[in-house]
């Protein structure tokens, strides 16, 4: 029985050499390995053999099976390096990978819808720091020293003379400094004020909107800022003027949508008035004219500045506007 163990070996060795396909060697395994295979029969006599060889002959037998095991495993793991070498191994048929494709983020999106439909209007696009002077952020815009708006609860200050900037109105006196009437201009752009609850997020984009000529009146402003919101909303949305003030601007106006969510009716999104401050807005003042050293006798124009995040919320219908700087992107991808 020994030799026929040893012979068993020598055949299944022999055979395994000359293997150079899977499915061989998978036949060979089941001849003589397997459960019916030619090793298992063989170990079917060990019973019939005496007692005292039983032990020596299994001992054997182990032996053959695990070297033969072994030698099985070896064929099988230079088979698999083989056929990763060959270009055999890839399935040339097999769809190829999805790359995902990302889009801009919804206030750069409404950023660019406001910035286009100005443009169509004749306003240039132009941007400013972030990082403003005092000067330029309250001082020309006729808020002195004691003005309340520069209360420290309300502005980031970098140090006495320089603030991140709480609007985008100083793009205003920087514009007008650097050239002479007319002008048209908008500023997008990020401001900064320390607030934080469901509708306020320390930074935040406006984008402001500057025009000045000769003879240009409070009716230059409506018309502008009416084709700017029937073309941002709907050509039928409807909206106000309402009575408002801003140090900069004489008179000023503020200007309400009516709400988007529930038509007028009157929801939680409206406070229950039925309308949405969108903006505000006003004739230049003749102090800011002044400041800039534009003779308010012979000029006259209008500002206006918006939030874009309110914009982007009423027109997708949300109502936390954190959701847009927490980057979840199962919230993004649906813009
Ligand atoms: N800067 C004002 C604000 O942030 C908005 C505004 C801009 C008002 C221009 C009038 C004219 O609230």
């Amino acid at each position: 029985m020994k030799d026929q163990l040893l012979e068993l070996k020598m055949k299944a060795l022999k055979e395994l050499e000359s293997v150079s396909e899977r499915s061989d060697l998978e036949k060979l395994r089941q001849q003589y390995l397997g459960r019916k295979g030619l090793l298992a029969l063989l170990l079917k006599k060990l019973t019939a053999l005496p007692k005292e060889e039983r032990p020596v002959i299994g001992k054997l037998a182990n032996q053959v099976k695990e070297e033969l095991h072994k030698q099985f495993q070896f064929v099988s793991d230079s088979l698999t390096a083989k056929a990763v070498e060959s270009e055999s191994a890839f399935d040339v048929t097999l769809p190829g990978r999805r790359i995902p494709l990302g889009h801009l983020h919804p206030i750069t999106k409404t950023t660019e819808e406001i910035c286009t439909i100005f443009s169509t209007l004749g306003f240039r696009v132009v941007e400013g720091p972030e990082v403003e002077l005092d000067y330029y952020n309250f001082e020309a815009l006729n808020m002195p020293k004691d003005h309340p708006a520069r209360d420290i609860q309300d502005t980031f200050y970098v140090s006495d003379t320089v603030v991140l900037r709480t609007h985008t109105s100083p793009m205003q006196i920087r514009i007008m400094e650097s050239q002479s009437p007319p002008v048209s201009i908008i500023a997008p752009g990020k401001v900064y004020r320390p607030d934080s609850d469901v509708s306020h997020t320390p930074m935040f984009h406006q984008v402001e909107g500057l025009l000045v000529d000769k003879g240009i009146t409070f009716g230059d402003l409506k018309g502008t800022l009416t084709t700017f919101i029937h073309q941002i909303f709907a050509h039928d949305t409807k909206l106000r003027f309402r009575t408002g003030f801003f140090p900069f601007t004489e008179p000023s106006a503020e200007v309400d949508i009516q709400c988007v969510i529930c038509k007028g009716a009157g929801c939680r999104t409206c406070s229950y008035t039925g309308w949405i401050e969108i903006l505000g807005s006003g004739m230049v003042d003749p102090e800011v004219f002044k400041a800039v050293g534009y003779d308010p006798e012979n000029v006259s124009g209008f500002a206006f500045g918006m939030g874009v995040e309110r914009i982007a919320m009423l027109k997708s219908g949300l109502d936390d506007i954190r959701l847009f700087f927490e980057n979840d992107i199962r919230f993004l991808q649906q813009f």
